[in-house]
C-alpha cells in the first residue's frame, strides 16, 4: 500500500507543485484547504499533470481551524505523515497526535535569520523575527520544538525556504498572488504581462555587487522536491525534530534576477529605482550542506530555468488561474 500523506494548504504555489512530486512519487495525498488565497483549479490541474496517478489526489475544502471536521477525517483513514502549508498558526498537532500520526513537515521560512551577520546561513544561526509573517514561522517552529521534546515519538522536521520561484515546466500550474505582488519574481511577472507598468527595485545602495538585494531563489520544483526527501527521512528512526534550509546556496541580486527574465521572456522590465524597503536584509544564501549530508537532495535548477518556467506559466496564465483555459 502506498504511503497516505494529509497536504494542508495544498491547493496554493508550493503546495501544489509539491502535492504534484508526491503523486507521481507513488505517494497517496489528501489535500486539505480552505481556498482563502488559492484556487481549486491547481487541483485539478495537478490531477490531469500526474496522469495515470491522479487518481490518489482527494481534495477537501476544509479549514483547519473546524476541528469536528478535522477529527472526522483522521477517523476516516490513516495518515502516515503530515505536511503543512496552510498558513495558519492551528496545526492540530493534538488531533495527529490522538489519532497516532506523530510525522510532520512544516513549512518555515528563511525570514527566520533576519539580517544575517554573514552568509552563508547555517541551521544553527540565531533566529529572530523582523515582522509579524517572521513571528508566526518562529512561533510554530518553537511549537514543534516543545511538542517533541514533551513526546519524544514525534518526528518533525522543518523546512526553512528561501526564495521560491518559476513553475512547474508544463505552465500548467504557478503562483497566483491575490492583489498586488509583495514578492519580486511574481510583480516582474506582472509587468511582463503588462498588468503593472514598471518595478519598483527597493534599494540600490546595498553593499552588493550591484547596490540591491540579494537572495537565494530556488525552483518551486526542487523546493518541491525537497519535501519528499524531508518525508523520507521521516522514516529514520534517529531523527528528532530537525531544521533544515532549502535553498541552492547561491545569491542572486535584483539586477542579476530582472536581467535573466528579460533574457528568458524577451521582454523588457522597466524599472523605478527607489529607497530600501523597511525590513529587508542586505545578503540572505543558504548554507546546504545539511540538506545535502542528511536529506540527500541538492537544487538541480538555476536561475535561467527558473525565469523560463516562470515565463511559461505567465505567458499562458497572465491573469493566473483566472485567465482562459491554456493549451499544455
Ligand atoms: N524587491 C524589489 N521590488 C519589489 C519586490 C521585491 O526590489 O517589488 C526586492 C526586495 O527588496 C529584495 C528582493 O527583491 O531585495 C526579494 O524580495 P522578496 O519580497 O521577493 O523576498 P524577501 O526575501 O524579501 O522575502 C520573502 C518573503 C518573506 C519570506 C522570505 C524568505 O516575502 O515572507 O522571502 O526568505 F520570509
Amino acid at each position: 500500500m502506498s504511503r497516505n500523506i494529509l497536504v494542508t494548504g495544498g491547493a496554493g504555489y508550493i503546495g501544489s507543485h509539491t502535492v504534484l512530486q508526491l503523486l507521481l512519487g507513488g505517494y497517496k495525498a489528501v489535500v486539505v484547504d480552505n481556498l482563502d488565497n488559492s484556487s481549486e483549479t491547481s487541483i485539478n490541474r495537478v490531477r490531469e499533470l500526474a496522469g495515470k496517478h491522479g487518481s490518489n489526489l482527494i481534495f477537501h475544502q476544509m479549514d483547519l481551524r473546524d476541528k469536528p471536521a478535522l477529527e472526522k477525517l483522521f477517523a476516516s483513514q490513516t495518515f502516515d505523515a503530515v505536511i503543512h502549508f496552510a498558513g495558519l498558526k492551528a496545526v492540530g498537532e493534538k488531533v495527529m497526535a490522538a489519532h497516532g500520526c506523530k510525522k510532520l513537515v512544516f513549512s518555515s521560512s528563511a525570514t527566520v535569520y533576519g539580517w544575517p551577520k554573514v552568509v552563508p546561513c547555517t541551521e544553527e544561526f540565531p533566529i529572530c523575527a523582523m515582522n509579524p509573517y517572521g513571528q508566526t514561522k518562529l512561533f510554530i517552529e518553537e511549537m514543534c520544538r516543545d511538542i517533541y521534546k514533551s513526546d519524544s515519538e514525534w518526528k518533525i522536521i522543518l523546512l526553512r525556504y528561501f526564495n521560491p520561484v518559476g513553475a512547474h515546466s508544463s505552465g500548467y500550474i504557478g503562483e497566483d498572488p491575490r492583489g498586488i505582488p509583495n514578492n519580486l519574481m511574481p510583480f516582474v511577472q506582472q509587468v511582463a504581462v503588462g498588468r503593472r507598468p514598471e518595478l519598483t527595485v527597493f534599494g540600490t545602495d546595498y553593499g552588493t555587487k550591484d547596490g540591491t538585494g540579494v537572495r537565494d531563489y530556488i525552483h518551486v520544483v526542487d523546493l518541491a522536491d525537497g519535501h519528499i526527501a524531508a518525508l523520507s527521512k521521516l522514516s529514520d528512526p534517529s531523527i528528532g525534530c530537525e531544521v533544515y534550509n532549502l535553498g541552492t546556496g547561491k545569491g542572486t541580486s535584483v539586477l542579476e534576477m530582472v536581467a535573466a527574465f528579460e533574457k528568458a521572456s524577451g521582454k523588457e522590465i522597466p524599472i523605478v529605482k527607489a529607497g530600501r524597503r523597511p525590513g529587508d536584509a542586505e545578503i540572505v544564501y543558504a548554507s546546504t550542506e545539511k540538506a545535502e549530508r542528511e536529506l540527500n537532495w541538492k537544487a538541480k535548477y538555476g536561475i535561467d530555468e527558473m525565469c523560463q518556467d516562470q515565463w511559461n506559466w505567465a505567458s499562458k496564465n497572465p491573469y493566473g488561474y483566472g485567465s482562459p483555459e491554456p493549451t499544455k
